[in-house]
């Protein structure tokens, strides 16, 4: 069938929206109709080129939607579910998947960074040719076929435009802060960067118990929204930064810091900002090739831990329920995060406001 998608055709040039083909699913594999689709920074890796990817290409990863049709041998999925899709698929038989971390599931990621379905091939066809998909999702559509892995679903009862931030944004954050760093009561935390990913650790932070939570972004818009979700302390990224936050605690340094932005000197800033024994997460992702610098020497000697946390360390068959239980009961909060919703076909518009630093987390809704 013709659907609407938005297809980047090289990198640093515009989205721009179409009626490629989309065929029907095939065995393993599910149609959904898409209700929204968050705008992460991620997606703008693609556009902007410094995450390499096959072209051209449907981008869009963070989205829910309903369940229209399923290929043979689906199982434990029917037509009319609600999913939020989850771009790892993971296979549950390799050896990541036996060690509880399917995030690094080494089954999906060949034909994942192909960009096609998981048998190597594309559902997508735009002018005759195959039109890749992100993440196996493709999601900045209005109808996507997924492997049946990546559906997830959830309780009806939540609107689906909320719980498709959990599929990225809300799952990498709050899951940084309790799987891979495992934050512990009334330890300080510091987060740079305070987009969709860095507050969702700072409601992480909050669900965890933490004690001083203190949020960094460059943009001074962004204190409002941190304290909102969480931050007891706002400072404007500036040189003082890492002194100010040894000041906030005791002169030590954080218990935990979190980058959230995915700069080198973002990254290396959070390093100094974490105390002797601290630990540094970066869920933030910098450019390929790029390179951090990170003194090995203070590493040693003052044993800081640096972790890196892809999808928050979650395994979203598990988890993606488990948040919007959350949500449900009034202890995360979803729709506070939703601050700009557009139409796809304002979809240039909407990476262009997420660049300005002033969205919390902005919605393609269909
Ligand atoms: N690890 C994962 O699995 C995973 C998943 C999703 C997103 N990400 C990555 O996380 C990062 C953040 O994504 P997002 O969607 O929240 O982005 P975003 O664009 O919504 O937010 C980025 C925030 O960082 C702020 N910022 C920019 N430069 C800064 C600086 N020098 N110091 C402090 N703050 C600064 C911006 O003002 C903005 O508020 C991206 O690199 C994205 O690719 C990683
Ligand atoms: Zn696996
Ligand atoms: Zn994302």
């Amino acid at each position: 069938m013709k659907i609407h998608a938005a297809i980047l055709t090289q990198p640093n040039r515009p989205f721009i929206i179409e009626q490629p083909d989309l065929e029907d699913p095939r065995p393993g594999e599910v149609l959904v109709r898409i209700a929204a689709t968050g705008v992460c920074h991620s997606d703008w890796h693609l556009a902007s080129g410094a995450t390499q990817h096959p072209m051209p290409v449907v981008a869009g990863h963070e989205g829910a939607g309903v369940v229209q049709a399923l290929g043979p041998g689906v199982r434990g999925i029917k037509t009319g579910d609600h999913v939020v899709l989850n771009w790892a698929p993971a296979c549950g038989s390799c050896f990541y998947c036996h060690h509880n971390q399917p995030n690094l599931c080494q089954t999906y990621l060949d034909p994942i960074w192909a960009g096609t379905m998981l048998d190597g091939s594309t559902r997508l066809k735009w002018n005759g040719k195959p039109l890749y998909h992100w993440c196996g999702l493709a999601a900045f559509a209005q109808y996507t076929v997924v492997p049946q892995q990546s559906c997830v679903v959830i309780r009806p009862d939540v609107p689906l435009n909320v719980a498709a931030l959990v599929g990225c944004a809300i799952a990498t954050g709050v899951g940084a802060v309790i799987y891979t760093a495992n934050v512990r009561p009334a330890q300080s935390v510091a987060v740079f960067g305070c987009g969709g990913v860095g507050l969702s650790i700072l409601q992480g932070a909050a669900l965890a118990g933490a004690g001083d939570i203190i949020a960094v972004d460059t943009n001074p818009a962004k204190a409002n929204l941190a304290r909102q979700f969480g931050a007891t302390h706002f400072l404007q990224a500036n040189d003082d930064t890492v002194d100010l936050i040894r000041e906030l605690t005791a002169g030590r340094g954080a218990d935990h810091a979190f980058e959230a932005v995915g700069l080198p000197h973002v990254q290396e800033t959070a390093f100094a900002a974490v105390r002797p024994g601290g630990t540094l997460t970066l869920a933030g992702l910098s450019r390929m090739g790029s390179a951090t610098n990170l003194p090995g020497s203070i590493i040693a000697r003052q044993e800081k831990t640096i972790k890196g946390s892809y999808y928050g360390s979650v395994n979203p068959p598990r988890d993606f329920p488990m948040l919007l239980d959350l949500y449900m009961a009034g202890k995360l909060k979803l729709d506070e995060m939703v601050s700009h919703q557009w139409t796809l076909d304002q979809i240039n518009q909407a990476f262009a406001q997420m660049l300005t630093g002033d969205v919390a987390r902005g919605l393609i809704v269909f």
